[in-house]
This record gives structure tokens, C-alpha cells and sequence, in this order.
């Protein structure tokens, strides 16, 4: 082990945010492990994570879900300062579907990690949580305050459990520290075209599903809904570059190391603090690329709220974090990632 690093488990690290915060981990001097079951993601981002930052992080293959398998982590790598807990599944459909499946995996990757802290004495973590916990609030845009509605699917589920799990344990232990990162909506990838996010078969999500148009993999991009009320009927989000969302974990866990938080258990949104339409994204993205993109209006999607983004004055005030990077930049960074994944020049 390297003495003067700072040791951080990331969990679900191979995946599509915790494979950015592993190079921005490397970047600010960190020396992250992972560990990744692989269900998401390939053993190859590592080699990817090398050709960035000239580190190839250690890396362990197996379920969060095993206990046993996950002590006998703690066994082997000791001194670690903090944990970012990526790992679990996310696919809102999927959820329905498939509901136990999500309460397994994402609750007892948690749980599991928490009796790991405690028994290991790991003092911080990070924990993913999401936007999908203010479901469409009445007043935009979110703060941190803005009350939770009840869980749209069980994928949104797990999350508001997880952040009650989180808060209850801490209070019950106040040698362990947490911070939770509701994310908006992540898009992009990093700008060598490296990494990015690899969708299993049909994406669910609007930018992979246009670069995949784009592309010639998909025939046509359906706009789900014009008759929402904003200012062009299309539903509002707010888009945050993945490798800026990636960096304000790297704060997160320095404000955990320096013991600098508020309370032991802290809340942030991460967004740019802009809500986009799809229309937006479309039409940013042809601006980005100068291609066109092959698109139709059809009906709304069931489940989906019309607008949402966040109020990130806490985040910029508390974390000194700001999201940065332009939506051309961003949405140009997605279809470099497609092409590179497509072997298209
Ligand atoms: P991802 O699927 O790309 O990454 C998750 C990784 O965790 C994958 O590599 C997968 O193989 C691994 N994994 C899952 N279950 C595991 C287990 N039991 N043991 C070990 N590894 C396991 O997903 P992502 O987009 O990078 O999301 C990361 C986190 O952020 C998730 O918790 C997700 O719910 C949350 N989040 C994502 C978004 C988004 O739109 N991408 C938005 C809000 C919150
Ligand atoms: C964005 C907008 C669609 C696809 C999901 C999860 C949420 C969070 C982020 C994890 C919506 C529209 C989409 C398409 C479209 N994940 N759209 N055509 O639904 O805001 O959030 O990812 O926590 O929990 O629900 O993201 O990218 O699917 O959709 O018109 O083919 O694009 O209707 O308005 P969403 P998204």
C-alpha cells in the first residue's frame, strides 16, 4: 500500500459514475479500490482508467451483496478512510418488473457495507441517492428541503429506504459519517472518450437512446409528450455532466476526511440548477455535432414527472462546487463516446 495515499472503496466503480469518480479520485491523489460484480459494467474500464491516468486501480470481482465475501475484504485491505457507494441496480422499469431483485441488491449492498464500517471502523461514506426521491414536486426548483413524495417505482424505493437506513445507523453511531449526493439527471462522458455509460440493450434514458439514433442503431428518437406545460410542451430536467458530478464526490470525501460537514449525515443536490427540455437536448445537440437528429412527437411516457431541477446553492456554498461544463460540450462528449464504442470516425 501506498503510505501517503488516501484509501477510498468504490463501490460499483467499473460502472458509469464510479468508473469518472475513480479518475478523479486518481487526479486529486487518492489511491481508490474497487469492488464490481460486473453486472453492469466490463473489466476492460480499468485498462481505460490506466490510459487516463497512468494508475490502474486494485480492483475485486465479486457481489456486495455476500457478506462473508465483503469482510474478507476488509480483512485484506486495511485503513480505509472512506467509502463511495455506486454499486446497485438502476433501471427504474426494471424495478417494476422486478421488484425484489431491487430491494435485495440495493438495500443489502448497504446494509452490508454499514456493518463493514462498524466492525471495521471505516468512518466515512458517500452514498448515491437520486432525484427520483422529490417524484414532481410543487415548487421548483428543489432544495435539498423540498419534501420527498412517495416512491414512483421500487428502483425510487431503495433509494429514500437507503437515505432512512443511512440516517438511522449514523444516529445510532456517531463515529460514522455520511453524506448523501442526490443526482439530477447525469449525461456524458469524459472527454478523451474513454469511459462513459454502456447501456444493456434498449436505453431507457434520452442521451443514450439519440446518440444510439444517431448512430444508425435505433431508427428514430420518440420525444415523449408535447403537451406538458412548459414553455415548449417537452418535459424539463436538469442534465449534469458526469465527470463535474464526478469531481464534487472527490469534495465530498475530503469534507468527510477533514471532519468539515455541518452534521454527521449531510444532504446535497448535484444539478447545474437549469432545467432543459427534450427539445433542448435535441436541438443542443445538433448545434454541438451538426448532425441532425431523426426525432418524433409521440405520446408521454407513463411514470414520468413534467419538470424538475435543482436549487444547488447548498452544494456551491457548503461543497465550493459548481457544475461547469456547457451542455454542447457535454452532449458532444456523449456522441464522442458513441463513436469511439462504434468503432465510427
Ligand atoms: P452503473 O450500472 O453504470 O454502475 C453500477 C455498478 O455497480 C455496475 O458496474 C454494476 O456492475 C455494479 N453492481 C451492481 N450491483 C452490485 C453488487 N451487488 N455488487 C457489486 N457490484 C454491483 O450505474 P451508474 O449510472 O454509474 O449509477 C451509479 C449509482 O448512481 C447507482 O446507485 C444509481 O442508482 C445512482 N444514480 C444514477 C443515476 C443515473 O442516471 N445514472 C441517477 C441518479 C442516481
Ligand atoms: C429524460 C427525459 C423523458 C427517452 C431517470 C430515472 C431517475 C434517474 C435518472 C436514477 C424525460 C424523455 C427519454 C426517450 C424521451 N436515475 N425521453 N425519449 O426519466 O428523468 O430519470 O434517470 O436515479 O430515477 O427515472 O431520465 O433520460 O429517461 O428521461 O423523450 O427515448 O427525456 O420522457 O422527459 P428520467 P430519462
Amino acid at each position: 500500500m501506498n503510505k501517503s495515499k488516501k484509501r477510498v472503496l468504490v463501490t460499483g466503480g467499473t460502472g458509469y459514475i464510479g468508473s469518472h469518480t475513480t479518475v478523479e479520485l486518481i487526479n486529486a491523489g487518492y489511491e481508490p479500490i474497487i469492488i464490481d460484480n460486473l453486472s453492469n459494467s466490463s473489466i476492460e474500464v480499468l485498462d481505460n482508467i490506466e490510459k487516463i491516468t497512468g494508475i490502474k486501480p486494485s480492483f475485486e470481482q465479486f457481489d456486495i451483496t455476500d457478506l462473508k465475501k465483503l469482510e474478507a475484504f476488509f480483512e485484506k485491505y486495511s485503513e480505509i478512510e472512506a467509502i463511495i457507494h455506486f454499486a446497485a441496480n438502476k433501471a427504474v422499469g426494471e424495478s417494476v418488473q422486478k421488484p425484489l431483485m431491487y430491494y435485495h441488491n440495493n438495500l443489502v449492498t448497504l446494509i452490508n457495507l454499514l456493518k463493514c464500517q462498524l466492525k471495521y471502523n471505516v468512518p466515512n461514506i458517500v452514498f448515491s441517492s437520486s432525484c427520483t426521491v422529490y417524484g414532481q414536486p410543487e415548487k421548483l426548483p428543489v432544495t435539498e428541503q423540498t419534501p420527498k413524495q412517495e416512491a414512483e417505482s421500487p428502483y425510487g424505493n431503495t433509494k429514500q429506504v437507503n437515505e432512512e437506513i443511512l440516517i438511522d445507523t449514523i444516529k445510532a453511531n456517531p463515529n460514522i459519517h455520511g453524506i448523501a449526493l442526490r443526482y439530477f439527471n447525469p449525461i456524458g462522458a469524459h472527454p478523451t472518450a474513454l469511459i462513459g455509460e454502456l447501456p444493456l440493450g434498449v436505453p431507457n434514458c434520452l442521451v443514450p437512446f439519440l446518440t444510439q439514433t444517431v448512430a444508425g442503431i435505433r431508427e428514430q428518437l420518440s420525444v415523449f409528450g408535447s403537451d406538458y406545460n412548459t414553455p415548449d410542451g417537452t418535459a424539463i430536467r436538469d442534465y449534469i455532466n458526469v465527470v463535474d458530478l464526478s469531481k464534487a464526490h472527490v469534495i465530498a470525501i475530503e469534507r468527510l476526511i477533514e471532519n468539515k460537514g455541518k452534521s454527521n449525515f449531510e444532504i446535497f443536490n448535484l444539478g447545474t440548477g437549469n432545467g432543459l427540455s427534450v427539445l433542448d437536448i435535441v436541438n443542443g445537440f445538433e448545434k454541438a455535432t451538426g448532425i441532425k437528429v431523426n426525432h418524433k412527437i409521440v405520446d408521454r411516457r407513463a411514470g414520468d414527472v413534467e419538470q424538475i431541477w435543482a436549487n444547488t446553492s447548498y452544494a456551491n456554498q457548503e461543497l465550493g462546487w459548481k457544475a461547469e461544463t456547457s451542455i454542447e460540450a457535454t452532449l458532444l462528449s456523449a456522441w464522442n463516446w458513441e463513436k469511439n464504442i462504434r468503432g465510427i470516425k
